[in-house]
């Protein structure tokens, strides 16, 4: 019986290894087709073999064209395999086709032995979760993914600090990369023309007295459309009127963060923060879980509150809620 199964898992595991190898020719050989003869002789199956490899591949979602003279990937620069990546990320890349959401699966990892910078991918989710339990839509061309932190020593309450990071990242490579005019909004959304683009959601866990990982959820939309289920979520394809490469945008982004947080000082992180921000300035509701606040937004302090002034002259300090600009 035994080995019967370990056969069976063999074969699964070989017949997974052949079509990620499938994969990485077509994507290495970008706009070029690749026959069924070429991958047959590369990977030493035969043309049938290969031929059912492909269906499957495709029927797991990926988007390969077959022609005259083979097979080419539609979109190779937006694939986002370990492969896709360069070296130093390679090893961190958990990609799924389908997952019920990133968050749980990078918990997992996470409490098995995934390392720092580590990141679960998911090209669509079927229970996408948001801030105070709301569902998150992620739909097919999203991006969709968990950040998986292991800063060792870190007192909970400095945990914050990362997710204004994550925020201050993810806007200065939009903004770097395709000149968008991205802002912050207070805690960690990201608007574009006023609209939502993306939305973090962080979780932790802390053994003793000390943070033992953060793992923070990051959903952009980029060429997917949102508007059909939140009309006031936006995508970089609806306002760059193309499609962009995800692959690059998450490369991006983790290389930013990366330098942003090799040395973590509160103060600067929260000071750039400041800079992207169009939080403060506006009159801002905020709901948290049992309250509702109303007033103008003047400050967010290095904690991380922030500061609102209340038709009355009051001043008030949040410490978290769902902010909605008036
Ligand atoms: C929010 O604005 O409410 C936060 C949204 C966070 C969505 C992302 S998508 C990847 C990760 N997996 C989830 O289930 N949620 C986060």
């Amino acid at each position: 019986m035994l080995p019967k199964l370990l056969r069976r898992m063999k074969k699964y595991m070989n017949s997974e290894n052949v079509k990620q190898q499938i994969l990485e020719f077509l994507w290495q050989a970008k706009d070029t087709p690749v026959s069924g003869v070429k991958l047959s002789s590369l990977l030493n199956i035969s043309r049938v073999a290969i031929w059912k490899h492909i269906q499957a591949l495709k029927e797991s979602g990926i988007d390969i064209q077959s022609g005259p003279k083979g097979y080419t990937l539609s979109n190779p620069d937006d694939l986002l395999m370990p492969f896709c990546f360069k070296k130093e990320y390679k090893e961190k890349i958990f990609h799924f086709q389908q997952l019920e959401s990133t968050m749980d699966e990078a918990r997992r990892l996470a409490k098995a032995d995934a390392s720092h910078l580590s990141v679960v991918i998911a090209e669509h989710q079927t229970l996408g979760r948001g801030r105070l339990n709301r569902k998150w839509f992620s739909s097919k061309g999203g991006l969709w993914f968990t950040l998986i932190l292991k800063p060792g020593p870190l007192p909970p309450p400095l945990a914050y600090i990362y997710n204004f990071a994550a925020s201050l990242s993810l806007s200065t490579s939009l903004k770097e990369l395709f000149n968008a005019d991205v802002s912050v909004k207070w805690p960690n959304d990201l608007l574009l023309n006023g609209k939502k683009l993306s939305g973090l959601l962080s979780e932790m866990e802390t053994r003793g007295d000390m943070v033992e990982f953060i793992n923070i959820g990051i959903g952009i939309n980029v060429n997917n459309c949102p508007e059909k289920d939140e009309p006031r979520a936006i995508s970089l394809k609806t306002a760059l009127g193309k499609e962009v490469s995800r692959k690059l945008i998450l490369e991006h982004f983790l290389d930013t963060f990366e330098r942003q947080t090799r040395n973590i000082d509160c103060s600067q992180i929260i000071n750039q923060w400041k800079k992207q921000t169009s939080t403060i300035g506006t009159h801002v509701r905020i709901e948290t879980l049992g309250e509702m606040h109303e007033g103008l937004a003047v400050d967010v302090e290095d904690s991380g509150a922030l500061i609102i002034e209340t038709g009355n002259g009051e001043t008030r300090k949040i410490i978290y809620g769902d902010c909605f600009h008036r």
